[in-house]
């Protein structure tokens, strides 16, 4: 059975501190993605985001296990039919009409937080909209079944049983995990339906990230030839929404805060 870390209080107030900076930061990057911006432009605005705040980024130089290499920049931006870990490029600019996900991570006196968040630059098309919608309030009925006495699996069932009602697609393949002594902790934290998850009970001081990833199409992914960008098979936009979430005595904390 998959093995949870617990926080301590004190652990818990870094955590939330590194949260609130991680969630500010990547407020400001949003607000700076706009048709024109450059994606080398925005990871640079990222690390200083972050620096200026006193915390580091997670995820450059992070190998997730099974890479080779560690990955090459701070924050993942993966534009339309890319679900996540999409590359800043030379040259790659963001257009009007692009629907844009930015996941970034913060280490923050030696503890890790995680979030997410995907918005379309102009206009969006009423599918587009409902995609978006429909991926964060999976997210916020998922963090509300957090608490001591719940079970780890009443999260993807929960983002499942939504997915489904809207007509949306789950990645399968990606998860959310427990995270805050690490980028990735154990356990997973699937998007479904998953029953070998339905006896882990949650308990005070457990950490995790949960982000559910929902398409347009169906659940397949592919790795772009550049061993990152993680695509939809079927070329079908799809959204990410994510936030690290502790679980309380009374229930859960946010320690992320949502943005939109
Ligand atoms: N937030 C990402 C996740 O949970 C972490 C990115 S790992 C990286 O999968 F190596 F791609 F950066
Ligand atoms: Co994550």
């Amino acid at each position: 059975m998959a093995y949870v870390t617990k926080k301590s209080a004190e652990e818990i107030a870094i955590l939330a501190e590194g949260g609130r900076i991680l969630s500010e930061a990547l407020k400001a990057i949003r607000e700076r993605a706009v048709p024109g911006s450059g994606t080398e432009d925005l990871e640079m605005f990222a690390r200083a985001e972050l620096a200026k705040r006193g915390a580091e980024p997670s995820f450059l130089n992070y190998r997730p296990s099974g890479e080779r290499e560690g990955y090459p920049g701070a924050i993942c931006i993966s534009i339309n039919e890319e679900i996540v870990h999409g590359l800043s490029v030379p040259n790659r600019v963001l257009r009007k009409g692009d629907l844009v996900s930015l996941d970034f991570g913060a280490k923050y006196k030696g503890l890790f937080t995680d979030m997410a968040v995907t918005f379309y630059l102009g206009r969006p098309p009423q599918s587009v909209r409902r995609l978006i919608a429909a991926t964060r309030q999976a997210l916020r009925r998922a963090v509300k079944t957090v608490r001591p006495g719940a079970y780890l699996g009443d999260i993807g069932r929960t983002i499942e049983r939504h997915a489904t009602r809207y007509g949306f697609g789950i990645v399968r393949d990606l998860t959310g995990h427990g995270v805050g002594y690490a980028v990735h902790e154990s356990p997973r934290v699937p998007n479904y339906d998953d029953p070998s998850l339905s006896d882990i009970l949650l308990e005070p001081g457990m950490c995790l990230a949960i982000e559910p990833m929902l398409t347009m199409g169906d659940h397949r992914i592919k790795t772009r030839p550049d061993g990152w960008t993680i695509v939809a098979a079927d070329g079908n936009l799809s959204a990410h929404a994510e936030v690290t979430v502790v679980v309380t005595e009374r229930g859960r904390k946010v320690i992320t805060p949502f943005i939109d």
